[in-house]
């Protein structure tokens, strides 16, 4: 077992990595390789990106793939998308296709509301609480105006604070719950950096006015944003689901339908629908620099607001229309964090036209959408392993390191006969003689 090591992030980079290669690798040399050769050549744009986290060894890579032909209220976009599974970005590209013939995908953003809370405890009367907040509550707006000024101008800034009475489910315990408008800013640090004075203030009043013991717990924004919402939609009639891979449009749409409903009432099919949507909302989150994280949190969250897990995509047939939608939280930001220091994450701003924060909410949600138009069709006509394992080929045949030729030649062979781990495996020895 490896002694513990003390001031570890304090050593430069070479003395980390040393320590590492000497700690856990037999073959030093390597697995220093390994760790320079993914290294970028350009000095200051490697040290760019040591200094994102702590304790930088090198740099892992995530293919960036883009899907073309998102029409998103008649406008078209190409999606970034950061991802390392095989059938995603073609999944995308192909419901981008699809859709792009019958009147692509309409988006709308409902609300942009964001939240943060102070969670404190307080052991005296309520009503005397209720009081002191009334008094306070302007002060508190005023001891923010330094951090909130500049959001102020360009028309944010904080929307409301609440006290609220948690005690029946937790002894003594209160909250402010501050509602925040953070325009193109994701606004984790105004809010925090608001919600942190206010705690300073409300502490400090207390004292002064407030009979009882009051304690501050924590301040942090939440990521869950049910009123941050948007929706995207694709419509058309049943006849024009007809393509080359639906040769009965009116089965096609019941049982895309069955499925999606399917996935409303049993938690287990949720799951695994929802990560396909989220397949396609991550890919384009980590690509324009977002929190993939806080967006998990807060989708899988809105996902159980009715007490049961449940699908984000909907489906109606109605007068002959198949409708297909999704309501999702997003909070993003296009300014500010990681959007104006990574170059790709700029490179990829550029790509969708510099969006507003509600724009990427909307080619977020059409990715999410898209993701799960097509992974539902396959389940419910081909099956997904067809297209999957195609996709996959390539990854298998770099595990055998196969050389261009052996590629071309396998790849040829799979167009015609079903792709199994086993049968590239065996197709490769067939090959190799
Ligand atoms: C795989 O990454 C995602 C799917 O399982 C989604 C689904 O089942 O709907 C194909």
């Amino acid at each position: 077992m490896p002694n513990a090591i003390s001031g570890f992030s304090k050593l430069s980079k070479s003395e980390k990595i040393e320590w590492l290669l000497d700690t856990y690798f037999s073959n030093k040399e390597n697995a220093r390789n390994l760790v320079h050769q993914y290294w970028n050549t350009d000095e200051k744009l490697q040290k760019l990106h040591d200094e994102f986290i702590e304790n930088t060894i090198t740099n892992y890579y995530l293919p960036l793939g883009v899907a073309p032909n998102f029409s998103i209220n008649n406008k078209l976009y190409t999606i970034p998308m950061a991802i390392e599974e095989s059938s995603v970005v073609a999944a995308a590209s192909k419901s981008a296709k699809f859709w792009l013939d019958r009147g692509g995908f309409k988006t709308e953003v409902i609300s942009t509301e964001k939240i943060g809370q102070v969670h404190f405890t307080f052991d005296g009367d309520f009503e005397a609480l209720q009081a002191f907040f009334k008094n306070i509550k302007p002060k508190l707006f005023e001891d923010t105006k330094a951090i909130t000024k500049n959001m102020e101008r360009r028309g944010g800034g904080i929307l409301d604070i609440e006290l609220r009475n948690k005690s029946e489910d937790l002894e003594h315990y209160y909250q402010l719950h501050a509602t925040f408008e953070t325009l193109d800013a994701m606004g984790a640090n105004f809010i925090n950096s608001c919600l942190e004075q206010f705690a300073k203030t409300f502490i400090q009043e207390a004292e002064k006015q407030l009979v009882g013991e009051l304690e501050i717990v924590m301040s942090i924004l939440s990521n869950y944003v049910p009123n941050c919402l948007v929706k995207a939609e694709v419509s058309c009639l049943i006849e024009d689901l007809k393509s080359k891979d639906i040769s009965n449009p009116t089965l096609f749409a019941q049982k895309f339908k069955q499925a999606v409903n399917i996935a409303e009432v049993e938690p287990y099919r949720a799951v695994t629908h929802n990560k396909g949507i989220m397949n396609g909302i991550d890919a384009v989150v980590l690509a324009t620099g977002n929190d993939f994280r806080a967006v998990e949190a807060g989708v899988h969250a809105y996902a159980s607001k009715g007490g049961r897990y449940t699908s984000l995509t909907h489906c109606s047939i109605e007068d002959n229309i198949f409708k297909f939608w999704i309501e999702i939280p997003l909070a993003l930001g296009t300014v500010g964090g990681l959007t104006s220091l990574h170059p790709l994450v700029k490179f990829a701003l550029e790509m969708l036209e510099n969006p507003s924060a509600k724009d990427l909410m909307q080619i977020v949600a059409v990715a999410g959408l898209a993701q799960n138009f097509a992974a539902v069709k396959s389940l419910t006509t081909t099956g997904i392993q067809e297209g999957h394992m195609k996709m996959h080929l390539l990854n298998i045949l770099n595990q055998f390191e196969a050389t261009a030729e052996e590629k071309e030649k396998i790849v040829e062979h799979f167009k015609t006969n079903v792709v199994t781990h086993s049968a590239v495996v065996e197709a490769i020895e067939n090959l190799r003689g």
